[in-house]
């Protein structure tokens, strides 16, 4: 038996790690919308508002040694013993260790020497604070005399410049201190209107605020000296590095049991409403928020609402499939991190650093379809400021930052796949929704006043902006990149010192094109076509399938390479992807996205393309991007080549991307081979947590592919497509659940060994309880359909009412 560090409490939604040395960090978010933490299994992590660059209210120190070093701290000290309730950063060892990650709350409970520990970690709905919720108890029969110290580090606001401005750093932190709340005001007398503050429900004993202090300069975490000797400072920080620590001291008799209520908070005040009295902050909201939260009552039913919330958003589409992992998987923690990579992006986890990247466009159009059926609302408004940042001519920036949702003019634009994610990511929420006031709307481009055309327009120019950029074959330029951001076929970079990503490219006279583009372009492009007709534009759709037909007889004619499709031509017109070539002759993206879009499902080509990804890039941990990996540096081919043989994307199992080769397999009809490919990159499913070292309730990118050193470990867990692509591919696809424009379309396509299964989806303000039974073991074709006892011809439920309660029956041939 491998060894467990965890198990999930499926009755609780929680995930359960029973020892602190798991094989990395195992994280966790706090907060809905605007306040957020990330929480290690050990309360490492960090909290910020809004933007995890230019808002950071507590500091990190990234790839730290050791890992995962600051954080929510709390240290008992009982006689000479110093020990934390989740055992960082003392160390000490505990009797007794438990971290519950749950739906945007965790709990970490700690037991040493007959005393119990127990912190609530969350941020309640609308609120700009977390709370901390310490619960004490002494479970021995002498009366226990505690010393309790926490600490939480100030960032100085902007992440990025606090890690290296010195100079300056070294000179601006201020505090407040006023009774058990400590204020964080740094820049607040300036251009700042915001400030932070640590408080506790209770008077304190005693506080400290400079770092230096209460750790001394030579001591670590794990033994700050104010600690050690039991005894506060008092310090007020003056510059240097600005903390917030509070002690108490605290005497439980036997059996007795006490709950402290720490709140950290962020308050925004108006330019007029900023002072008290000169030098002395307005803290009339803070203390608001405090007083909100200042008894365990009131804490509790705020954390209660926080569950209701929950409840409420996983109500909505929920499976019993007879198999418990794909019920936690479906029904919990995909849909919780399809909610996080839609709050996040790619920019705060612990593989992302919060100061690097902003919104990507293809990235948020992607997230929005594990997103969209939860809170459709926040997805509209998101797809109003993506599309915000496209160009006239249908071009868009390649990402925006959040804070100003301008396009970020560091990477620009010109990735030709870009565009036909607004359609991808717009379609989704049309066919959730019905919501078609959305193609109204009047969208700027490049975020400029007075340029606004309907988002119905920014559709066709997306579309069009495909056609417009057509290579020498008839298929799509690949311009700085496709999906895959490290095929850079126009980038040929020979210096070190510059980034594959931002560097100049040169695409004047290239002809480098991109099969994963013109897959991509045949898959929407339908989507576009529907939604034509379905508005009745039908000479724009007829125009559009014109495209779309030669786009395909493209493909047919100059995408095939015999046994699969092939993934591009370079900039000097020659293949990539192709037996010719000496490394990288197949590529799981082209042969996903053409399979998808059914290109050849009649002539075989389909059949021969899957069979090549099966025989070529599957292995043990799912199916790898490339085969055989690149050993050397292609110039013409830039980034894919410069990673190692089996890691990122070169080789490695981009668990983004299988959900590809899994839609294709159910386009032709093979549930048996989707649903084995789902299971190899699941995390409910992998065996060997110590190998997968990453969390195993969420999806990670990347897993080290077979050319790799150790295949099958994961890395960059949480922000990733990978979230939504599996919740599309596994609800729409194989349990074959599709919200259209008109019902919901009943079209599994599944393992021949799964009999029966129920779903419970909310669709459109009705309830519909599906159940659907395979007698015969087969894996795709719907035989009867009975809807509220009536038989009725196709797959289409169609819609009923709000508030409806819909009985369906689906019996497989
Ligand atoms: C990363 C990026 C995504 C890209 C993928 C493949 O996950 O966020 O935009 O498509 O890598 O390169
Ligand atoms: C990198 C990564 C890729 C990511 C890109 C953009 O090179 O390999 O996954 O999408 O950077 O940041």
């Amino acid at each position: 038996m491998a060894k467990e560090y965890g198990h999930y409490d499926d009755a609780a939604r929680e995930y359960v790690i029973t020892d602190p040395c798991t094989p990395w960090p195992w994280i966790n978010y706090l907060g809905t919308e605007d306040f957020f933490g990330l929480i290690s299994n050990t309360a490492g992590g960090y909290s910020f508002c809004k933007d995890a660059r230019f808002r950071r209210i507590t500091r990190y120190r990234y790839n730290g040694v050791p890992m995962d070093a600051g954080g929510r701290y709390f240290y008992i000290k009982d006689g000479d013993t110093v020990w934390n309730p989740g055992w960082k950063p003392c160390k000490t060892p505990l009797d007794f260790y438990e971290c519950r990650h749950g739906m945007n709350y965790t709990s970490i409970e700690g037991r040493k020497d007959g005393i119990t520990a127990k912190v609530l970690f969350f941020v309640p709905l609308k609120t700009w604070a977390e709370v901390q919720k310490l619960t004490l108890t002494n479970t021995t029969d002498v009366v226990k005399k505690l010393k309790l110290f926490s600490f939480q580090e100030w960032c100085l606001w902007n992440a990025s410049t606090d890690m290296e401005n010195f100079q300056r750093n070294f000179s601006t932190g201020e505090v407040e201190i006023d009774g058990s709340v400590i204020y964080h005001k740094t820049e607040y007398k300036e251009r700042r209107n915001h400030y932070a503050y640590y408080s506790v429900n209770v008077p304190v004993q005693g506080f400290d605020t400079d770092r230096e202090s209460f750790l001394g300069l030579y001591n670590g975490f794990d033994a700050p000296q104010v600690v050690l000797e039991g005894k506060p400072r008092g310090s007020v920080a003056h510059g240097w590095s600005p903390i917030a620590s509070h002690y108490l001291e605290i005497e439980l008799k036997p059996g007795e049991s006490r709950d402290l209520i720490f709140i950290l908070g962020y308050v925004e005040n108006a330019q007029d409403d900023k002072w008290e009295s000169k030098g002395v902050i307005n803290k009339r909201m803070a203390r608001e928020t405090m007083s909100r939260l200042d008894t365990p009552v009131k804490v509790d039913a705020e954390f209660r609402k926080l569950n209701e919330y929950w409840d409420n958003l996983l109500s909505i589409f929920n499976v019993e499939s007879g198999d418990e992992r794909m019920d936690r998987t479906v029904n919990i923690w995909n849909q919780y991190q399809c909610m996080i990579t839609f709050c996040f992006s790619r920019s705060a986890s612990f593989f992302e650093s919060g100061i690097g990247r902003g919104m990507g466009f293809r990235d948020s159009n992607q997230d929005l379809i594990g997103f969209v059926h939860q809170i459709p609302e926040r997805a509209r408004e998101r797809i109003i400021d993506i599309a915000s940042t496209q160009f006239a001519d249908g071009g868009c920036y390649h990402q925006y930052q959040p804070l100003t949702k301008r396009g970020n003019d560091g990477i620009g634009g010109g990735f030709n796949d870009d565009p036909m994610w607004l359609i991808f990511g717009v379609c989704g929420y049309l066919r959730e929704t019905g919501d078609f006031s959305i193609l109204d709307e009047p969208v700027p481009f490049d975020n400029v006043p007075g340029s606004e055309k309907s988002l119905f327009e920014h559709l066709t120019i997306s579309f069009d902006h495909v056609i417009n950029n057509l290579g020498p074959h008839g298929l799509p330029l690949i311009g700085r990149a496709d999906w895959n951001d490290c095929l850079n076929l126009n980038c040929f970079s020979n210096d070190p010192d510059e980034s594959f990503q931002t560097t100049e490219n040169k695409t004047e006279g290239s002809k480098a094109e991109s099969l994963m583009i013109a897959g991509l372009f045949v898959f929407s492009g339908r989507d576009y076509v529907e939604l034509c007709r379905q508005l009745g534009k039908n000479a724009e759709a007829d125009r559009a399938q014109r495209h779309i037909d030669d786009m395909i007889a493209a493909v047919e004619k100059y995408g095939w390479d015999g046994n699969w499709f092939l993934r591009a031509y370079d900039y000097y017109g020659r293949k990539v992807g192709s037996h010719e070539n000496e490394e990288g002759q197949i590529f799981i993206e082209s042969n996903g996205w053409c399979a998808m879009a059914g290109i050849g499902l009649k002539e075989g080509l389909c059949d021969k393309a899957l069979d090549s990804v099966k025989e070529r890039l599957d292995s043990e941990h799912g199916i790898v991007l490339n085969n055989p990996a690149f050993t050397r540096y292609y110039i013409e081919y830039g980034e894919i080549s410069s990673y190692p043989a089996g890691y990122k994307e070169n080789a490695g199992i981009f668990c983004h991307n299988n959900p590809w080769v899994m839609i294709g397999e159910t386009v032709r009809g093979n549930g048996k081979a989707a649903m084995e490919y789902w299971r190899k990159i699941c995390p409910a499913y992998i065996e060997d947590q110590t190998l997968h070292k990453v969390e195993p309730y969420v999806y990670s990118q990347m897993l080290a592919g077979k050319d790799a050193f150790r295949p099958g470990e994961g890395k960059n867990s949480w922000l990733t497509g990978t979230a939504a692509w599996n919740w599309y591919t596994n609800t729409q696809f194989i349990l074959g659940i599709k919200p259209t424009y008109n019902g919901l379309e009943i079209d599994p396509c599944i393992s021949p060994d799964m009999k029966e299964y129920k779903i419970t989806r909310k669709f459109r303000g009705a309830t519909y309880q599906i159940e659907i039974k395979n007698p015969n073991g087969s894996m795709r074709g719907i035989k009867s359909l009975i809807v509220e006892g009536k038989e009725i011809t196709g797959n289409l439920i169609p819609l009923f009412a709000e508030g409806s309660k819909v009985h369906v029956t689906a019996i497989l041939q």
